[in-house]
């Protein structure tokens, strides 16, 4: 059954344990192994340890999205509020909340009381964001909610009197493919009502060399991120990877215009998921793609978007047109 736990401005609930929702667990583990290539899916990159060296990627010299679209946000919060006017806060993959501010300060700044909902898979970070967060905004309420975009999506608080800004951040979007794209937008209008508005933040396209340097840093953060899938895997789904015989890589696909990260096997091994009762071989030579991170071009994302009836609203990007903001309304 979901827990709830409530105190006056402040209620965590999760959803994970509603397995119904989204197919047994484990079952996209199975799914993306048992296909070739052999693909994971890039939620399980977010255990504690996997949020924590997320932090650490998004401080990284070479990794310019997370403090390019911080710096939109904070040229633009208040534009962003100003257009929008009052409104409930929904975040899809909230994180630490940390770009968040610049909005939660932006939409303080309007005068009136509000509830925030982050959603996040990573509950210990999102429990922890949302204690911090109720203490440096006292007009906040927050209503958390611990599971999947989909499960999330499907159990929203009920809608308020004000329009509901619905915040996609960090260019997650790029994470799917473009059929999984066109799903989640769906889901996306559905969890929207007419007039309601929704932000989206995503890397546009750029200089190879830039995007290859970003997920191929130094001091090896992006490769300890990629393989701590496998150790939380192996805690989670009592899975016996040996990390040993797996090397990140991260390359710049450019006829699909997206970065694409694999763990490399370089010794033959049979995986055994003891809780999913399921084995598979994965071979020397073999790649397991556990990310892609699409780049975009504003017009034919805006166009993509306005066939599911998320019609532009306004732009903002950098000086340097590497990241973009854009406001979108759902008609
Ligand atoms: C790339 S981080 C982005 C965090 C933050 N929004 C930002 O822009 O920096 C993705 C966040 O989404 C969460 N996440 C990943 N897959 C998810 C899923 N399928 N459902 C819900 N949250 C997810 C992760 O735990 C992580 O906090």
């Amino acid at each position: 059954m979901p827990s709830t736990i409530a105190q006056s401005r402040i209620t965590i609930q999760n959803t994970l344990t509603l397995s119904d929702i989204n197919g047994a667990p484990g079952a996209d583990i199975i799914q993306g192994l048992s296909q070739t290539p052999k693909t994971l899916p890039p939620q399980y990159f977010y255990d504690e340890q996997g949020s924590i060296l997320f932090e650490k990627i998004c401080n990284l010299p070479e990794y310019y999205p997370t403090r390019t679209e911080a710096s939109i946000l904070r040229n633009f919060a208040h534009a962003i509020a100003h257009e929008t006017g009052p409104c409930e806060l929904i975040e899809l993959g909230s994180g630490s909340s940390t770009k968040t501010r610049y909005l939660l300060s932006a939409y303080a700044d309007l005068g009136q009381a509000f509830q925030y909902v982050p959603v996040d898979v990573s509950g210990e970070m999102l429990t922890q964001s949302a204690h911090q967060l109720i203490k440096e905004y006292p007009s906040l309420t927050v209503h958390g909610l611990v599971g999947t975009y989909e499960q999330a999506m499907a159990q929203l608080p009920t809608p308020p009197n004000t329009p509901r800004l619905m915040i996609f951040l960090g260019s997650t979007l790029g994470n799917f493919t473009p059929e999984q794209s066109d799903r989640f937008l769906a889901k996306i209008h559905a969890s929207l009502r007419p007039g309601d508005y929704f932000l989206l933040g995503v890397d546009l396209q750029k200089s190879p060399e830039v995007l290859h340097a970003a997920y191929n840093d130094a001091q090896g953060v992006t490769a300890a991120f990629n393989l701590n899938m496998l150790t939380h895997l192996n805690c989670r789904f009592g899975s016996n990877f040996i990390l040993e015989n797996f090397k990140h890589r991260a390359v710049y696909n450019q006829d699909f215009g997206q970065i694409e990260m694999y763990l490399d096997c370089h010794t033959d091994q049979n995986v055994n998921f003891k809780t999913l009762n399921y084995q598979v071989n994965v071979c020397s030579g073999e790649s397991i793609q556990t990310e892609i991170s699409r780049k975009f071009k504003v017009d034919a994302l805006t166009k993509n978007l306005a066939q599911h009836n998320l019609t532009l609203h306004q732009v903002w990007t950098d000086p340097q047109d590497w990241f973009a903001l854009l406001l979108l309304q759902c008609v």
